[in-house]
């Protein structure tokens, strides 16, 4: 599939409108507009407790498990409105979540693992394939197939994650920080591999706290906090604000405290609140 080419003009990919979101009494996000055009990867940075992994539950439509739930706005994939919609009705439209902490069956197998991803998928065919490409993308899985899942490293266990929700052969993955308490090589591994997905055909929603990384890979990305959206540009611009450096990437350079250079040359970017 040609990444490149543009979406087709009926298909706006992932589009998130006005979203609110509370547990029970307490707002956890607000008033949230963003969009994942098709074949892209777009990132949404933000520290502890900004509301990304809210945000993923929201489109996935697992919010319920955790006690939350809409209050405002909508979520569209494609044609399909995703708010309101079960799980299970998400998954079968394409948009499957990695969540955070790469929970695997650790007394399954890896194999038993992958084989779970792919329940509700009739096409025996079709799951071979998708087995194949996990094994190709990880082929470390493939070598370990018939281990416990609890007995990989955490890095095997965030590929085994990623290679479950790949069994469900998704349009669409929401990745809820992969490369969280990784070595920096395996973190990098990671990375690497979600660009292969991506550029396999698969679009990518990745939340990440690790913002060198997410900026590396994605072309949009947002910056959450508290539970709204403060900053939002293509990724590039993000990565060389000074703000973005400063508080994401933890790089302090003169020109970012001298009022003469501050502006110039700097990225404008879109900023819905201060
Ligand atoms: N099940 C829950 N019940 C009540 N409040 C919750 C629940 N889950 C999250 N929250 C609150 O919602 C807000 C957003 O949390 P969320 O987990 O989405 O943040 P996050 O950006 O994913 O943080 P982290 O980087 O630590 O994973 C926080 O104030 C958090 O305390
Ligand atoms: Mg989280």
């Amino acid at each position: 599939m040609d990444v490149h080419a543009p979406p087709p003009p009926e298909d706006p990919g992932l589009v998130v409108r006005d979203l609110a979101v509370n547990y029970g009494p307490v707002t956890a996000l607000r008033g949230i507009s963003l969009s994942v055009p098709r074949g892209s990867i777009v990132a949404v940075l933000g520290g502890n407790g900004a509301g990304k992994s809210t945000l993923l539950r929201a489109v996935s439509g697992t919010l319920r498990f955790h006690r939350g739930g809409i209050t405002a706005g909508e979520i569209v994939f494609g044609r399909t409105r995703l708010s309101g919609a079960a799980a299970s009705a998400v998954v079968a439209r394409g948009v499957v979540q990695v969540p955070e902490g790469r929970r695997v069956f650790a007394r399954m197998t890896v194999e038993e693992n992958l084989r779970a991803g792919a329940l509700g998928a009739r096409d025996r065919r079709a799951a071979a394939g998708a087995r194949e490409r996990v094994h190709t993308l990880f082929p470390v899985l493939a070598e370990r197939a018939r281990q416990r899942a609890g007995l990989l490293s955490g890095g095997e266990q965030q590929m085994l994650a990623i290679g479950r929700a790949l069994m469900a052969r998704p349009a669409m993955l929401l990745l809820d920080e992969p490369t969280l308490g990784l070595a920096p090589m395996m973190a990098a591994r990671i990375a690497e591999t979600v660009r292969e997905i991506n550029a396999q055909g698969t679009t990518v929603l990745l939340v990440e706290q690790n913002a060198a990384m997410a900026l590396s890979l994605a072309s949009q990305a947002y910056v959450l906090e508290v539970g709204e959206v403060v900053l939002s540009g293509p990724a590039a611009d993000l990565a060389r604000s000074d703000e973005v450096r400063r508080r994401y990437l933890g790089i302090e350079d003169d020109r970012a405290t001298s009022p003469a250079g501050a502006s110039a040359g700097r990225p404008a970017l879109t900023r819905w609140s201060a």
